[in-house]
């Protein structure tokens, strides 16, 4: 009985942190990557040319608010598709926040 209790508990507690939200690293590294490279310079590991815009680009970065770029990933730009069915509008926004603001902030 009390074991039946802790699994519930336990069962519940699981399904809301991963309700929560994606890890949007990982889906970074996974999705947006393949466009934007791993450190948003748009090159991939060869130094090749990749078909996404440089995010690393500090002065670009400065012309955009996090709300333009939140909409962009949401509703696709261009060569870039649509992510409002992968990613909700809390996610798109921690992602921005934590991903590619920071990769501005690195120098080159
Ligand atoms: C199929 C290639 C591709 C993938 C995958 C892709 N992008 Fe893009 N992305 C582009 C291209 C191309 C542009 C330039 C669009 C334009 O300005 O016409 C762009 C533009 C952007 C911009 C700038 C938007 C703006 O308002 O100027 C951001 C931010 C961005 N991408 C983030 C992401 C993120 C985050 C992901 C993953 C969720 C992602 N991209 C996945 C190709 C891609």
């Amino acid at each position: 009985m009390g074991f039946k209790v802790f699994f519930v508990i336990a069962g519940c507690s699981l399904s809301l942190i991963s309700a929560e939200q994606k890890d949007v690293k990982l889906f970074f590294q996974r999705t947006c990557a393949a466009c934007h490279g791993l450190d948003g310079s748009a090159r991939g590991q060869n130094g090749q040319k990749l078909p996404g815009r440089v995010l690393s680009d500090v002065r670009w970065q400065g012309s955009k608010k996090d709300v333009d770029l939140v909409n962009s990933i949401l509703k696709g730009k261009g060569g870039m598709p649509s992510f409002q069915s992968q990613l909700s509008e809390k996610e798109v926004e921690t992602l921005v926040a934590e991903i590619i603001r920071p990769l501005a902030a690195r120098k080159k």
